[in-house]
C-alpha cells in the first residue's frame, strides 16, 4: 500500500529541494490549504446552517446571513494576514488590494492574488464551486508597505497557482512551475493527501465548454468554432463555474471558453484573479491558453487590478483547431 503524503509534507519536501530556501513559501502553501479547509467546511454546512442566501438577511436562528463569497473572502484575508509571509493580498472582492503589515518587523516577500470563491451562481444550489489563487514575489522594496505593481505582474511572472474545487469531493491543485499535482481532502484526518502525481491534461478531447447562451454575442469566428465542434458532436458541458470546468477538462480533455460579447468586449473573466492562474496551470499540465484574439494569456499586459480578458484554454490540439477558425474567419490583432 503507498504511503499517505500530505500537502505539508509534499510542499515542505519540494522547497527542501530548492537551495537557499527558508521555508517561507511552505508556510504559506499550507496557510491556503488551512483557509481552504475552513471555506470548505462551510460550503459543506452551508445548506444546515442557511448561510446561503442574500447577504443582510437573517437566518433560521436569528443571525445575520453572510454570503459564503464573502465569508470565503474573509477567511482568507484573515489566514493570509496572519500567516508572516505575505505583504498584500488582492482579490476579486476587493475594489484595491490590501496591505499586509510585516509581522513583528519581518518583512514578507509574497502577495497572493485569488478568488476566493467562484461560480457563485452556483452555491445556492447545491453545485460545485472554487477557490482560484496565484502568488507572485513582491517587486516593491522590501522594509516599506506593497504597492500596486507588486500585483500589477504578468501570468509568466507567477511563482505558484492553484484551485480548490469543493466538489464531490475536495481537491488542491497547484503548480510552482515543476508540473502540476492534486490534492485530494480525507475528512477523516482533514488533511489535503496527495491524489493525482503530475497532471498531465490529455492533448484533445471531446468536450467543449462555454455559455452558448451567449452564442449570437460571440465575434463571426467564435461562433464558427462553436458550430465545428457541434458537428464534431463534441459534448457540450458548462458548469458556470471555472474551476470546475476547468478541472473537468484538466483530467478528461477538452477546450473552455469565455469569448469577448457585446456586453463585454474585452471579455468578462479576470485577468490577475482567474485568467492568469488558470492558463498557468493549464501550460504546465500540457496544454494551451490563449485569449480569442490570440495572445498567450500568461503574456497579456496587465494596467489594472480588476482587468478582464477573453479566454480560449485547454487541450493543446483543440485550441490550435480554435486558433485556425480565427486565423480563417476573424479580424486578429497582430
Ligand atoms: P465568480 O463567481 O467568481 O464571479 O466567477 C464566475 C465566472 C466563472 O467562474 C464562470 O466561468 C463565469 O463567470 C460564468 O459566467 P456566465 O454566467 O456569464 O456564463
Ligand atoms: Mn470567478
Ligand atoms: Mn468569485
Amino acid at each position: 500500500m503507498n504511503r499517505i503524503v500530505s500537502l505539508d509534507e509534499f510542499v515542505i519536501r519540494t522547497e527542501k529541494e530548492k537551495p537557499h530556501s527558508s521555508g517561507s513559501f511552505s508556510r504559506l502553501l499550507r496557510d491556503i490549504g488551512i483557509a481552504a479547509k475552513i471555506v470548505n467546511r462551510e460550503v459543506n454546512k452551508a445548506g444546515l446552517v442557511n448561510i446561503l442566501g442574500v447577504e443582510g438577511s437573517t437566518n433560521s436562528t436569528g443571525d445575520d446571513v453572510q454570503k459564503l463569497d464573502v465569508f470565503a473572502n474573509e477567511k482568507f484575508i484573515e489566514t493570509l494576514s496572519y500567516s508572516g509571509e505575505v505583504c498584500g493580498i488582492g482579490s476579486e472582492e476587493n475594489q484595491t488590494f490590501i496591505e499586509v503589515p510585516a509581522d513583528k518587523g519581518k518583512p514578507a516577500q509574497y502577495v497572493v492574488v485569488m478568488d476566493p470563491l467562484d461560480g457563485s451562481s452556483n452555491i445556492d444550489v447545491n453545485v460545485s464551486v472554487g477557490t482560484i489563487f496565484g502568488i507572485y514575489r513582491r517587486k516593491s522594496p522590501a522594509d516599506g508597505p506593497c504597492q500596486l505593481e507588486d500585483f500589477l505582474q504578468k501570468g509568466t511572472e507567477l511563482v505558484a497557482a492553484g484551485y480548490v474545487l469543493y466538489g464531490t469531493s475536495t481537491l488542491m491543485v497547484y503548480s510552482t512551475g515543476n508540473g502540476v499535482n492534486g490534492f485530494t481532502l480525507d475528512p477523516s484526518i482533514g488533511e489535503f493527501c496527495l491524489s493525482h502525481k503530475n497532471i498531465q491534461m490529455p492533448v484533445a478531447g471531446n468536450y467543449y465548454s462555454v455559455n452558448q447562451g451567449y452564442y449570437l454575442k460571440f465575434d463571426l469566428e467564435m461562433r464558427r468554432y462553436i458550430d465545428h465542434c457541434s458537428d464534431l458532436n463534441y459534448r457540450l458541458r458548462y458548469i458556470g463555474s471555472m474551476v470546475s470546468d476547468i478541472h473537468r477538462i484538466m483530467f478528461q480533455g477538452g477546450i473552455f471558453l469565455y469569448p469577448n460579447t457585446r456586453k463585454y468586449p474585452k471579455g468578462k473573466l479576470r485577468l490577475l484573479y482567474e485568467c492568469y492562474p488558470m492558463a498557468y496551470l493549464i501550460e504546465q499540465a500540457g496544454g494551451t491558453a490563449l485569449t480569442c484574439k490570440l495572445e498567450r494569456v500568461m503574456d497579456m499586459e496587465i494596467t489594472e487590478l480588476h482587468q478582464t480578458s477573453s479566454v480560449a484554454m485547454g487541450s493543446r490540439d483543440m485550441v490550435k483547431d480554435m486558433k485556425e477558425f480565427v486565423e480563417k474567419y476573424g479580424a486578429v490583432i497582430q
